[in-house]
């Protein structure tokens, strides 16, 4: 590879195969989480990760190429260190909530870098239009990542101050 759209279009369809991964995820998240607003919060970024695959979706159109997924070591690594904790250390329902909150946000600086390299090179190759859409998914998972950091804060807050 040596021309930098080519890189966009990996890149697009690296965290188009990471948000289709998410989609798979995110039910199983919610079930999982005891806390109600850490669930509501899962099942709310649910619907938000169905738009950013239809907005990725449209950004390969805008750009005049099929829509094609990269597969996305990053993302499936992140799925499986949440797979390997839940198999091998059995938390207690508020430990895999603390746990939880911590994975979220992890993915979702995971997607805020995706998105951000993303949006940088599509203004460079003045692509406005799927920039504008990109940055569309970047303020939501922004905002995810704040709501989850305000749940991680609060059940910290629960944690008993040892002696
Ligand atoms: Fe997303
Ligand atoms: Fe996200």
């Amino acid at each position: 590879m040596n021309d930098p759209r080519e890189l966009f279009m990996h890149e697009l369809g690296d965290i188009l195969y990471a948000e289709r991964t998410l989609v798979k995820v995110l039910p199983k998240l919610a079930q999982e989480a005891t806390d109600s607003t850490l669930r509501d919060a899962f099942e709310k970024h649910l619907g938000e990760t169905e738009q950013h695959v239809t907005n990725i979706e449209k950004v390969f159109e805008m750009v005049g190429e099929p829509v094609k997924a990269e597969k996305c070591p990053g993302i499936d690594g992140l799925k499986k260190e949440h797979d390997e904790f839940v198999t091998n250390e059995e938390p207690s329902t508020d430990v895999l909530d603390m746990f939880l909150t911590g994975a979220a946000a992890r993915t979702e600086h995971y997607e805020m870098a995706a998105y951000t390299g993303l949006i940088t090179m599509a203004k460079a190759l003045g692509e406005t239009d799927a920039a504008n859409l990109l940055a569309e998914n970047l303020k939501q998972e922004k905002a995810a990542l704040e709501t989850v950091t305000t749940i991680s804060e609060k059940l910290a807050s629960k944690i008993p101050a040892s002696a």
